[in-house]
């Protein structure tokens, strides 16, 4: 079982330079929320509770602002910071008190999941007890990404990081879920070429053992970059369409949780006061309560 869920926030954000000079890229809006709530309504979906926010070094007030410790969400929130940007294992290493004796999921702060299909293959794959877990999703250029080649039952068969030539449209998206080696495999990791730790050579660890398996987010569900501007904007315009046809938010973090019985009326109270007179807040305050 799953019970705890790692926010990798950090980043250069080099791409989304000048905006990311003064600003860390996961606090600028995704349309109507700080990008940082999109991937942690993907844990708070999942059921994961108990959540460890990672942040750039300096950035950590900042953050807190909006996701303090002390929150109306019903979730525990705790903030380590990364010096500079060594790879996305080092997650794991930064983590190691925080994750302890349990299975963890890590997520990448700018990642945006949505879709009926997500919270289905959430729900399904929170149960895991050994191995690891990744979650594909169709792409049409798999030469940009991570790309995975599947066999039986799931098992990854191959991850090839972004491939000239492939048979496989299957990106690795940027959710894992990990069993309790993660740490211990973490710390045999060696830096690459590029000075990194690498996702790709930790999945890899658990392949050779053939504990790998993906799962899907099907064509019901969507997965989208928000690494430069112009995705940035595709998927604020993606979120812009769906709240205002269906009148629901994505990403609602107390809709979320008050759905998941993990507050009440009064943490929804407490959160309309703490955004202020706004459309977030006016939003709240519809919600229907029983
Ligand atoms: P990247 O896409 O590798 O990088 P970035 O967001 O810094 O942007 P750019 O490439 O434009 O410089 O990172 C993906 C996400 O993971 C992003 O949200 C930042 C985060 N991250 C960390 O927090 N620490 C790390 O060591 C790395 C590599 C990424």
């Amino acid at each position: 079982m799953i019970k705890k869920g790692i926010i990798l926030a950090g980043g250069k954000g080099t791409r989304m330079s000048p905006l990311t000079k003064a600003v860390n890229k996961q606090l600028l809006p995704l349309y109507d929320k700080p990008l940082i709530f999109y991937p942690l309504s993907v844990l708070m979906l999942a059921g994961i509770k108990n959540i460890l926010i990672i942040v750039n070094k300096g950035q950590l007030n900042q953050f807190r602002k909006i996701l303090p410790e002390k929150n109306n969400l019903g979730i525990k929130i705790e903030y380590k910071e990364q010096s500079s940007p060594r790879g996305l294992p080092e997650a794991f290493l930064i983590g190691e008190k925080f994750i302890g004796k349990d299975n963890v999921a890590l997520i990448l702060g700018d990642n945006f999941f949505y879709g009926q299909s997500l919270t289905k293959t959430l729900k399904k794959n929170i149960s895991l007890s050994k191995g690891a877990r990744i979650f594909l999703h169709p792409v049409k250029n798999p030469n940009l990404y991570g790309v995975a080649t599947i066999g039986r039952n799931n098992r990854v068969k191959k991850l090839i990081e972004k491939p000239k030539k492939t048979n496989s449209n299957f990106a690795v998206t940027g959710l894992y879920f990990f069993d309790n080696k993660v740490t211990q495999l973490s710390r045999k990791l060696k830096i690459s070429k590029r000075g990194e730790l690498e996702i790709i050579d930790l999945l890899n660890f658990y392949k050779r053992k053939k504990l790998l398996k993906a799962d899907f987010i099907g064509r019901g569900g969507a997965w989208l970059d928000t690494g430069n501007i112009n995705d940035f904007y595709d998927a604020s315009n993606f979120i812009s369409t769906v709240e205002k046809r269906q009148g629901l938010k994505i990403a609602c973090l107390e809709e979320i949780s008050f759905n998941n019985k993990w507050i009440t009326k009064e943490e929804i109270d407490a959160a309309i006061k703490f955004y202020g007179k706004c459309d977030y807040a006016n939003y709240l305050k519809k919600l229907n309560y029983p």
